[in-house]
């Protein structure tokens, strides 16, 4: 049966990678459905994410449950992975805070078991940030995967989409 995975897409630069790993994971027989915070809708349109997922994109919660269905307890989904995910969307997952689409998903998934893998991209000033790090140790004592990113030109950037690819296969 195909495997499906929420992509959490926040508002990083590098959510113009997202598409692209939608397809890479379809490649590998992996569906996907999308859920974009409201930052992110300023970088990438949901529009190439629907493209890349052939999928209606979550951009809000709304009566469906949306969050629920997915990655609920028995929900949908078998792995969410948040990709990029700012250093906003991780300190507030791991501060238990939630409020716009993707952190609810992470909320969801994390009350109910479904794996959670974090891939983060910013630059390395927020990364070294003292409250990120912390939060990031925090996401990992808590079985919450974090695919950690590439350092270049003083960013961290996000990991190769076939490594992320790699890694979300062999989590579900
Ligand atoms: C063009 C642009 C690029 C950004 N790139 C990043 C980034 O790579 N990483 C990051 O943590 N924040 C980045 N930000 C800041 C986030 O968008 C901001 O913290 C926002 O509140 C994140 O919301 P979200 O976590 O709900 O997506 C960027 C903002 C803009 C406008």
């Amino acid at each position: 049966m195909t495997k499906l995975v929420v992509l959490g897409v926040c508002g990083s630069v590098a959510a113009i990678e997202s598409p692209k790993l939608a397809r890479e994971l379809a490649r590998r027989g992996i569906s996907t459905v999308s859920v974009m915070s409201a930052s992110a809708r300023r970088i990438i349109h949901p529009d190439v994410m629907e493209w890349a997922t052939d999928s209606e994109v979550i951009t809000e919660i709304t009566g469906k449950v949306e969050h629920v269905k997915l990655c609920g307890v028995g929900g949908k989904a078998s792995l969410l992975l948040i990709c990029p995910a700012t250093a906003n969307t991780i300190s507030k997952i791991a501060n238990g805070i939630d409020d716009t689409p993707v952190t609810t998903f992470a909320t969801t998934a994390l009350g109910s078991g479904i794996p959670v893998v974090i891939v983060p991209a910013m630059h390395s000033s927020m990364y070294k940030n003292p409250f990120v790090v912390e939060n990031l140790k925090k996401l990992k004592k808590n079985k919450v995967r974090v695919i950690e990113p590439r350092f270049e030109e003083d960013k961290a950037k996000l990991a190769d989409i076939k490594e992320i690819a790699d890694i979300v296969l062999e989590g579900i």
